[in-house]
């Protein structure tokens, strides 16, 4: 039966070797509806200019597309617009919070409190603000299931923590972490809360005003919008509070030939040219996902994460780290025996079928659980259990490919 999410992907029409291809990698990147890309290249062929710049109807009209790419991003948050930032990815965002929160924020004998789950982008802009000011990096560890328990909670997060960044998702298990708990217990003790919702966002409805944290990051392309466009969110009052990461062109109010005064939010932190086709792509993307509604998307993909663990659960010689209890989203880590993970992907390629292996930028959970790489498979609205079924016969020869009897 043809899935009528995917045909609207047209990437994955493609065969590679004369077969479908599998893409079980959206972990990494997603693919594009054809509404994304119809909005970009309309943008191009038809408002492209510098937005705030030309003082003439198109240059209005690339304004007026980003503005209302931002008012977009706004209402999918449930934020206000002046709270949105664009920058490149999730990992700008997180190292502009930590350059500009962080350094100001935070001084010796401080503390700082992440999550041993976290990807490389919300662990190393952190630890570099806690070696430049002094102040202590403290972690949350998971069992070997991946899941932090409640007491490490309690026991970690105590006064003197000052900030505290943990993953929404974890991008190499797929589990959703406690966020209420954490959160609560950052605030409990007057620290900020960061949510990295890099994994998250295109699998979890996002509401800023329900999710009790501060500030919240993500990108575009994990998201079915285009890549080099990511987004911010804080509280106002924390990002007036906050001098600028970048400067130069359009972050300023005024200049003389000593200093400058900052714009308003958001300008003060969009120094020079900014990504208006990205962003357009991403209001068009988040058109996308709200005409399929989060409950169709969860429902999707619970039943396909579900499936993949159990086909998987059932081969012989794979093991698979984490749990399929709880809340689950997007990812499932495995190894096969004997067979080092870029083998595996690279056996998996040839029939077609994309997964990711190594140690997916998050090299101290790995560590953690006594593990130096991995293979992912990861799932968006697209994926289905013939995906699914690709990936599991494929598996089925990897040992035999490489001189194993079964
Ligand atoms: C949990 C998490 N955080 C942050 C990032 C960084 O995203 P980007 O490379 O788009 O900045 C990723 C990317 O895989 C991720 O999975």
């Amino acid at each position: 039966m043809t899935d009528t999410i995917k045909t609207q992907f047209p990437l994955l029409q493609q065969k590679q070797n004369g077969k479908p291809l599998v893409y079980l990698d959206s972990g990494a990147t997603t693919q594009r509806p054809q509404a994304v890309l119809d909005a970009v290249k309309h943008f191009y062929e038809q408002d492209n200019a510098n937005p705030h710049r030309g003082a003439y109807e198109l240059g209005e009209r690339a304004t007026a597309a980003y503005e209302g790419a931002r008012a977009q991003v706004a209402s999918f948050l449930n934020a206000q617009k002046e709270e949105v930032i664009f920058t490149r990815n999730a990992t700008e965002s997180l190292n502009l919070l930590a350059y500009s929160w962080g350094l100001h924020n935070l001084k010796a004998g401080d503390k700082v409190v992440v999550s041993i789950l976290e990807h490389h982008s919300n662990l190393i802009p952190w630890q570099q603000v806690c070696h430049a000011v002094g102040a202590e990096l403290i972690f949350l560890y998971t069992g070997q299931d991946g899941v932090i328990p409640d007491e490490e909670i309690e026991k970690k997060i105590t006064k003197g923590v000052k900030l505290v960044a943990c993953t929404h998702v974890s991008n190499v298990l797929g589990l959703v972490s406690p966020v209420e708990k954490i959160a609560a217990r950052a605030h409990e003790v007057g620290a900020v809360m960061v949510l990295d919702c890099a994994q998250s966002a295109p699998h979890l409805k996002l509401d800023v005003q329900k999710l009790n944290v501060d500030f919240l990051a993500f990108s575009g392309h994990k998201l079915y919008a285009p890549l080099g466009i990511g987004v911010l969110w804080g509280r106002r009052e924390l990002l007036e509070a906050m001098p600028p990461f970048l400067t130069g062109g359009d972050m300023i109010d005024s200049v003389r030939e000593q200093d400058a005064t900052w714009a308003p939010l958001p300008q003060k932190f969009e120094a020079g040219t900014q990504n208006a086709g990205g962003a357009v792509g991403l209001a068009a993307a988040i058109r996308w996902i709200q005409s399929i509604g989060y409950e169709t998307i969860e429902k999707r993909e619970n039943d396909v994460y579900r499936y993949l663990w159990d086909e998987l659960a059932k081969m012989p010689h794979i093991t698979l780290y984490g749990t399929p209890e709880g809340q689950h989203c997007g990812a499932v880590a495995f190894n096969v025996e004997g067979v080092h993970p870029h083998d595996v992907s690279t056996i998996l390629d040839a029939d077609a079928v994309c997964v990711r292996a190594g140690h997916h930028c998050a090299q101290p959970l790995l560590t953690h659980l006594g593990l130096r790489a991995c293979c992912r498979a990861s799932i968006a609205v697209y994926n289905t259990r013939e995906d699914v079924d690709a990936l599991a016969n494929s598996l089925q020869k990897v040992r035999k490919w490489l001189g194993y009897g079964t």
